[in-house]
């Protein structure tokens, strides 16, 4: 059996041997889907979003982002809906983490690792500031975006690892079941506009590259590192899809 069909069965297989048992309401158990309710009230990820106040006060706060990010103050929050963006000063597409790692650095601090609570934390905090406004990343905007968007339709489609999985393979298969998790098509659910999330199997607060790394180990592949080049790239594929299903950003999310 070749490559791509030994997928398809194996995809087919997991898929068909669940959905006979699964309608939607399977995608979560009763206990889960009670606690969700719950936590949709109060979600435990706005301790974080606190905590990332708190740390970003730290950095001077929205003046001082908006000077590094050199954007008029009452413009921040809807520039923030449009990261990841192509910074100029730092010669990159980059998240809004890196750019707050950035700003540590200028600031000679000691820069926090994209991984850390704290990072995460922050990341929330500031990424708040968006909230409600629609998600306008443009991918057209220099070449620089357009090359890293481009780069991110690759690796999504890109079968890597040893199950010769894609993240099309799963994601494009939107609605169906995957051992009994629904199997999100990203830009429908607004996957670009609601991480960093509170995941409630994790107990903790989780951002959209974080999130993709779990995947990638799911699927057989090596992760890719926080922050570079090609987890980037991801990020801007995945939220430009979240702003062709015009969505705005709402942050914290919560998460199964
Ligand atoms: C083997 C199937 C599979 C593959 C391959 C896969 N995913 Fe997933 N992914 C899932 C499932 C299932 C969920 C939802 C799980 C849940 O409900 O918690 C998910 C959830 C996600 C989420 C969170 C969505 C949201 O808004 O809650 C992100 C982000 C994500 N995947 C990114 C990726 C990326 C990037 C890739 C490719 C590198 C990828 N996935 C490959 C099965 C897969």
């Amino acid at each position: 059996m070749n490559r791509l069909l030994l997928k398809r069965v194996w995809l087919g297989f997991l898929c068909a041997s669940t959905l006979l048992l699964a309608g939607e309401q399977f995608s979560m158990s009763q206990a889960d889907k009670k606690m969700y309710e719950e936590l949709k009230e109060n979600n435990p990820a706005d301790m974080n979003v606190e905590e990332g106040m708190e740390l970003f006060e730290e950095l001077g706060e929205e003046g001082a982002l908006a000077k590094f990010l050199d954007v008029n103050q009452t413009q921040l929050p809807s520039y923030i809906a449009g990261f990841p963006r192509y910074i100029a000063k730092m010669g990159n597409v980059v998240g809004l983490d890196q750019v707050l790692q950035a700003m540590q650095v200028e600031q000679g601090k000691a820069k926090d690792a994209l991984s850390s609570e704290s990072m995460f934390s922050m990341l929330a905090y500031v990424k708040s500031f968006a909230n409600d406004e629609a998600i306008n990343i443009d991918i057209k905007a220099n070449k620089e975006m357009e090359a890293s968007y481009a780069l991110g339709e690759k690796l999504y489609s890109q079968a890597r690892g040893y199950r010769g999985l894609s993240c099309n393979s799963c994601h494009a298969l939107a609605g169906s079941i995957l051992r009994t998790q629904t199997l999100p098509e990203l830009g429908e659910q607004n996957t670009g506009g609601t991480w960093p999330a509170y995941r409630m199997t994790l107990s903790s607060l989780v951002t959209l590259q974080e999130r993709s790394r779990t995947c990638m180990r799911d699927a057989g592949q090596a992760p890719l590192p926080l922050g570079s080049k090609e987890m980037v790239a991801l990020e801007v594929y995945i939220s430009n899809l979240a702003k062709n299903n015009k969505h705005a950003v709402e942050v914290p999310g919560l998460k199964r």
